[in-house]
């Protein structure tokens, strides 16, 4: 047991410097979320969802602010942020990045390995979680030779594998019809739940996001000074 929220954000903004322009990113004052939670993070285009993800999975450092993750504060893990990211976080990302040359059952595996899942254990898990998104049959097939919906999924298998502490996910329903929408969403909300994980998923969805309990606005504009 622990007395801090597992995630605290306080103050935080993040700017882009671009040549000539600085670009005011995110700005978010305030957010506690503990374990087991799912929280929506909605705004419109721009308004920073995904910086914030970004910003949660140690991709990118804030400006300004504290953003700390079971204790530790993510804007100083220097080098040490691809392995905390390995072993904490699961990233369910816009475009999926799944690998293009490597078979589903082999993106499952390989990304265990980098989590440091047992082979075993990784093996099983992969079988388990492909069975009851469907993918089963499908395997042995590389992501181009997989449907929109069927990706996401995979995608989804890929971010829970490890039962990280963190799941993230940036608009994961942005691409598929509403049907497939809703099954990519009882997943990550299922498999969440089940890990205990903290759940954050980006979206602009109305539908999506009328399922969450917990709904973080943020504003188009970034910082205002
Ligand atoms: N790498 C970057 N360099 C410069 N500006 C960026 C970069 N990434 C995002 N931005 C800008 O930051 C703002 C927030 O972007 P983003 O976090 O992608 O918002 P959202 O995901 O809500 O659409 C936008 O104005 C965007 O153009
Ligand atoms: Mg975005």
């Amino acid at each position: 047991m622990s007395g801090f929220p597992l995630l605290e954000i306080r103050e935080l903004r993040k700017e882009y410097t671009q040549p000539g322009v600085p670009v005011r990113a995110l700005s978010l004052d305030f957010l506690e979320a503990q374990r087991g939670e799912a929280v929506a993070v909605t705004g419109p285009s721009g308004s920073g969802k995904t910086t914030l993800l970004h910003l949660l999975a140690a991709l990118i450092r804030p400006t300004r602010g504290i953003i700390r993750f079971d204790g530790r504060d993510l804007g100083s893990l220097g080098a040490s942020a691809a392995r905390w990211r390995a072993l904490s976080v699961g990233y369910v990302f816009q475009n999926m990045n799944l690998l293009p040359d490597f078979s589903l059952l082999e993106n499952l595996t390989i990304a265990a390995e980098i989590s440091d899942v047992p082979r075993r254990r990784a093996l099983d898990r992969s079988w388990a979680l492909l069975r009851r998104l469907g993918l089963y049959g499908l395997s042995h097939r590389r992501p181009a030779e997989l449907s929109l919906g069927e990706q996401q999924r995979a995608a989804v298998a890929r971010a829970v594998l490890h039962s990280p502490p963190l799941v993230l996910a940036d608009e994961p329903t942005a691409s598929l019809d509403a049907t497939n929408a809703e099954v990519v969403m009882d997943l990550l909300l299922e498999l969440g739940a089940e890990s205990r994980s903290l759940l954050l998923v980006a979206t602009h969805d109305e539908t999506v996001k009328k399922r969450f309990s917990r709904v973080v606005e943020l504003q188009k504009g970034g910082m205002t000074s």
